[in-house]
């Protein structure tokens, strides 16, 4: 198994570019079920969850081919066979949503339930709830979800109005995806605003659909019959960005983050400026240095535009060296705390009381051997060591580090960090 080996103390200078975002292309590349052409997805970066979407794809029946950065999804040959494999939607719980699409396409669809995972129970109680508001008949089966769209209607699902009950990112991408060929109206209230729901509908609209209100709480549909292929390159990854613009803080460093898109990062960016970091605008990226010490600053994760809960892990470490106390509470995932023992074995002062982290700043981190275990949470661990005055820091289970991160160690080591990756390492 592969770790990442990190002789922290250096701060982190130079430039880096940031890929393209993972959570717009895992949506954006099932909507090429809803049309039989040939689609293409350009600046994807190589991670292991896109090369999860695309063996699901190739399992459904559509040829699916990665490479240098553009994902092409194969005009649609013969039968489709609309199912999801427990095997692959437990290794990607945003294989589900595969789900909108086939139903809207195929008017049925046999998909895993994603079980849960590290940061929580994960439920999808709100993506069926909205497609049983849309006529769709559903049924759970040793673990699977059965859905089938209205019998009276051959199929189809028709327009609905829905309130989610709570926020949540992949359950209006996958309502949105149902109601594109649905036939009629729907009307989507308090959905989540992210910017990879607005990158969802711009590019369901480039196919021919009718989606108006994305990035606001209501999004309104008018089904239509067919769409077209898409060909779309997609955005920076505003997490990746946040990740390096911490490193950058934390080691008291002095970077540019090309293509940071700075306006999908207000809430987390003022926290960074709180901590005493300075934080400009520079060409079409950002400039990140922090001379003097760490403030503390209370965090509160919450849906877009606030402080996102991908950042909290990452914005912890700097906590973990500010003058001072600081409480940071996770409003989103019940179980988004696991980098906090990891941490305390590194020297922080962290105490857990609920959905609460009350963090003492310490003078320095030291570094050690780590455990990842969710995606976020390695990459903190990853800054804990650049941070680390004193011995190294083996990062364990990188692959939790891979779903997310393409190449960190290499774009890290561009702006002088001392990092490497090692393989065949017990863990
Ligand atoms: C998306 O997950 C992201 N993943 C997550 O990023 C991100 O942390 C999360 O949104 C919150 O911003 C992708 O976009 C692929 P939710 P998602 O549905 O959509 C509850 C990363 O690091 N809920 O918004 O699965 C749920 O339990 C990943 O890249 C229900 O109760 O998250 C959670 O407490 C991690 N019922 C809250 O809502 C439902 O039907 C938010 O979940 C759906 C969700």
């Amino acid at each position: 198994m592969d770790a990442i080996r990190i002789r922290g103390g250096r701060p982190l200078h130079g430039r880096v570019r940031v890929s393209g975002a993972k959570n717009a292309a895992l949506p954006i590349l099932c909507t090429a079920l809803l049309s039989s052409g040939e689609s293409r997805l350009r600046n994807v970066p190589n991670l292991r969850d896109i090369n999860t979407l695309a063996a699901l794809l190739r399992f459904l029946g559509r040829d699916t081919e990665v490479s240098e950065g553009v994902v092409r999804v194969g005009a649609e040959q013969g039968t489709i066979r609309p199912e999801a494999p427990y095997e692959l939607v437990k290794q990607m719980r945003a294989s589900v949503l595969v789900l909108g699409p086939l139903l809207a396409r195929y008017g049925k669809a046999k998909v895993s339930l994603p079980g849960g995972c590290a940061i929580g129970a994960r439920p999808i109680d709100q993506h069926l709830k909205g497609l049983e508001a849309m006529g769709a008949n559903i049924e759970l089966d040793r673990g699977y979800v059965i859905a089938k769209g209205p019998k009276a209607m051959g199929g189809r699902l028709h327009g609905a109005e829905y309130r989610f009950d709570v926020n949540t990112v992949t359950g209006t991408e996958n309502l949105m995806m149902a109601a594109v060929l649905a036939k009629g109206r729907t009307v989507l209230d308090n959905c989540a605003r992210e910017p990879e729901v607005e990158e969802l509908a711009h590019t369901l609209n480039k196919m021919g659909a009718k989606v108006q209100g994305a990035g606001t709480s209501q999004i309104r549909i008018e089904g239509v019959e067919a769409l077209e292929a898409f060909d779309h390159a997609i955005v920076a990854d505003r997490i990746e960005a946040g990740t390096f613009m911490v490193a950058a803080a934390a080691t008291a460093g002095n970077v540019l983050i090309e293509q940071a898109p700075m306006e999908h990062l207000e809430g987390f960016i003022s926290k960074l400026r709180d901590a005493g970091c300075r934080v400009e605008r520079e060409g079409d990226g950002v400039r990140v240095t922090r001379q003097g010490p760490l403030h503390p600053v209370d965090v509160t994760t919450a849906p877009y535009p606030d402080f996102p809960t991908d950042m909290q892990a990452q914005f912890m470490v700097l906590m973990c060296l500010a003058q001072g106390r600081s409480v940071i509470t996770e409003t989103i995932f019940e179980n988004r705390f696991m980098h906090v023992s990891e941490l305390a074995r590194m020297g922080a002062n962290i105490e857990v009381r609920g959905n609460a982290a009350i963090v003492q700043g310490v003078a320095a981190l030291s570094g050690a051997s780590v455990m990842a275990t969710d995606l976020r949470a390695s990459a903190s661990l990853v800054i804990a060591g650049l941070v680390a005055s004193s011995h190294e820091t083996d990062v364990l289970r990188v692959y939790h580090l891979d779903r997310g991160y393409e190449h960190i160690e290499k774009k890290l080591a561009g702006l002088g960090a001392d990092i490497e990756r090692i393989s065949g390492v017990r863990a």
